[in-house]
Formats: C-alpha cells, sequence, structure tokens
C-alpha cells in the first residue's frame, strides 16, 4: 500500500511492506540524510581528531588517577573534602566520562549510518491454528459437561465472584491512619526511670560523670507481656546521660529538663528507628550502627553526622519525692524516623 508521503517521496517503504489489507498502512522511513562528516572529509577528520583528543584525555586522567593514588596523603584535606578522595574521583570520573562521550560522538558523526528496517512476522496466527485452538476450547467445554450441570457452573461463578470479597475485606489493613499514636509512649508525669536490665528504678547518684545508661519506664510491667508490651518498650526505650552541669547546651525552654547534668533522650534513631546503642565518651555524642547516624548528646541531641534528619527526641525529667528519677511527661515530640512526624 502506498502512501501519499510515499508519492512525494518523503519516506520509502521497504519492499514486501504495507501489505493490502494491514489494519494501518506503514508510515515508511524517512530518506536517507547524509551527514556533514559524510560528505566532507575536512569535517570528518576534526570529528576524528575530537575524538581522539577526549580518549587520549582519557588515558592522561587515568595516569593522574593511578599518581593521585600513589602520592596523594589520605589524610589530606581540600577545600573541606579529603584531597585523595576528591583527586581519586575527579580523575577516574573524567576519564570514564570522557570515553564515554568520544565513543558516543564515535557513533554519531563516523561511524556508517544507514536505515535498517527489521520485518515483523505477522502477529495472526493461521486460519488451520485458529480453528484448532477453538476446537480445543469447546472439546474441553463439551467433556467438563459445563453446559449441561447448571448447578456446578452456578456454584463455580458464585466462588469465583466470592473471591473478590476477602480482597475488599482486606483493603482494611491499610487504615486507619495512625493519627497522633505514633506520637506518643508511655511515659507519662511521675513514671520512674528503670535501668533497662536490672529494672531497677534510678536516682540521680546511680550515674556517675560521663556514664550512659540505656533505660525504660518503670510502668512497661504494666502491660501484658507479649507485642504490646514489646511495642511499647521499643517506642519509650531512652538514653541517661550525665555530664557536668554546665558543659552542655539546652535549647530554649528546656532549662528545667535535666537533673543534675542528667539528661535523657530517645534511644530510637531519627533516621529509620534502630536503637542507637555506640557511646563515644569523651565526644559526648552516641552513634547509630544502622547507617552511622550520630547525635551530640551535649548539645540537645543534634545530630553531627549520617542520614538521620532530626534530632534526638529528648524526654524531661524530675526527682520525685522519693528522690527517684521520673517523667515530666512524655516526649513532646515524636519519637524515631522522620516519616512518622506528621502535620
Ligand atoms: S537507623 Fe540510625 S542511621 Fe539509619
Amino acid at each position: 500500500m502506498s502512501s501519499d508521503l510515499e508519492s512525494r517521496g518523503e519516506v520509502v517503504v521497504p519492499d514486501g511492506a504495507g501489505a493490502e489489507g494491514d489494519p494501518i498502512p506503514n508510515p515508511g522511513v524517512p530518506p536517507h540524510e547524509p551527514r556533514i562528516t559524510d560528505v566532507d572529509e575536512a569535517a570528518a577528520t576534526r570529528a576524528e581528531r575530537q575524538i581522539a583528543t577526549m580518549f587520549g584525555l582519557a588515558a592522561v586522567l587515568v595516569l593522574a588517577f593511578v599518581v593521585a593514588y600513589l602520592l596523594v596523603p589520605k589524610h589530606a584535606a581540600f577545600l573541606g573534602f579529603g584531597a585523595s578522595n576528591l583527586a581519586l574521583g575527579m580523575t577516574l570520573g573524567l576519564a570514564l566520562l570522557l570515553i564515554g562521550l568520544g565513543a558516543i560522538q564515535w557513533a554519531r558523526r563516523l561511524m556508517d549510518s544507514h536505515e535498517i528496517v527489521e520485518e515483523r512476522h505477522p502477529a495472526r496466527s493461521s486460519d488451520e491454528d485458529r480453528a484448532e485452538a477453538i476446537a480445543t476450547v469447546r472439546l474441553g467445554g463439551a467433556e467438563s459437561g459445563i453446559g449441561r450441570r447448571t448447578m456446578i457452573r452456578r456454584t463455580l461463578i458464585g466462588a469465583m465472584a466470592a473471591l473478590g470479597l476477602p480482597v475488599v475485606i482486606l483493603l482494611g489493613d491499610l487504615g486507619p491512619l495512625p493519627g497522633s499514636r505514633s506520637a506518643h509512649t508511655i511515659w507519662r508525669r511521675g513514671t520512674r526511670i528503670a535501668n533497662d536490665v536490672t529494672y531497677k528504678v534510678l536516682r540521680p547518684e546511680d550515674l556517675e560523670l560521663g556514664q550512659l545508661v540505656n533505660a525504660v519506664p518503670a510502668n512497661l510491667e504494666d502491660l501484658p507481656e507479649g507485642s504490646e508490651r514489646n511495642n511499647a518498650r521499643a517506642k519509650a526505650a531512652v538514653i541517661l546521660v550525665r555530664m557536668e552541669e554546665g558543659d552542655f547546651r539546652t535549647l530554649p525552654g528546656r532549662r528545667d529538663w535535666s537533673v543534675d547534668g542528667i539528661l535523657c533522650y530517645s534511644k530510637v534513631c531519627t533516621h529509620v528507628g534502630c536503637p542507637i546503642n555506640l557511646y563515644e565518651q569523651v565526644a559526648r555524642q552516641v552513634l547509630c550502627p544502622c547507617h552511622q547516624s550520630t547525635f551530640d548528646l551535649a548539645d540537645s541531641g543534634k545530630v553531627v553526622f549520617g542520614p538521620a534528619a532530626r534530632s534526638l527526641p529528648q524526654l524531661p525529667i524530675m526527682v520525685d519525692s522519693e528522690g527517684y528519677l521520673v517523667a515530666q511527661s512524655d516526649f513532646t515530640e515524636p519519637v524515631g524516623p522522620s516519616y512518622w512526624e506528621r502535620g
């Protein structure tokens, strides 16, 4: 079948394509346009030189990579970056980039250029195959007796329709949304703070200067054993650390959130919720083992390294009438990963 475009010479329809009866006329391909490098020898030479320059520079950069690896000191800094990493990354990265760009230019400007038409075999099956398939389906239907056995047919249709119900019912598990539930833990005003191994309730004098203690709310024991208690424990876990008074920075409004230099923070990493448990006493920082987020306990739990985007939530604490460390309230912000924080 020839189209108007073909008769005007704007497209070329390959031999044998566009057979009579095809549902969509073959649009053909535009006539071949030679590139400047196909018709101008000087342009081809220029392109060759440019591409060779890129490959040559890439080779020089690879040598520079080897030199940088051998000579740049591992701990030297440049513009605030590690000089060694910077030099290795820049040289090897640029070398790979130049090789890639050179290859692309080579293919686009100098390699042989001509259109290729790949014929597809007809998608339609032969008449014999179609007739055979229909006969097989009919035979199957006849042998199963589905046409005669109306009771089986109806109950099967009913069973298949019922299968849609679990899908609808299970959608209910997608909701309701947790709302503000994720923002709360079982800490309450007056909840005593207990060591998370011995469950001994803690007094300020139980913590030495510089010491860090993992702790939980003492009212955990009131919850039934099992997943409810485990979940509550995971969310409410805290770390207590004691520092010299005046040796740490608190946020405005949090001056009375500590007791004798004892500060209390959530133990749940604000990245994706791993328990934080590596303590660097000298730096007064805690490190999350999952992705190395590091939090400065002497600076209101601020993130100093790693992927966490939010400071560790601080639990306000005080001492009760019997001298035990207790919470002043629940956390004032959601604990755990930042995606818990909404609104
Ligand atoms: S969960 Fe702590 S750094 Fe990723």
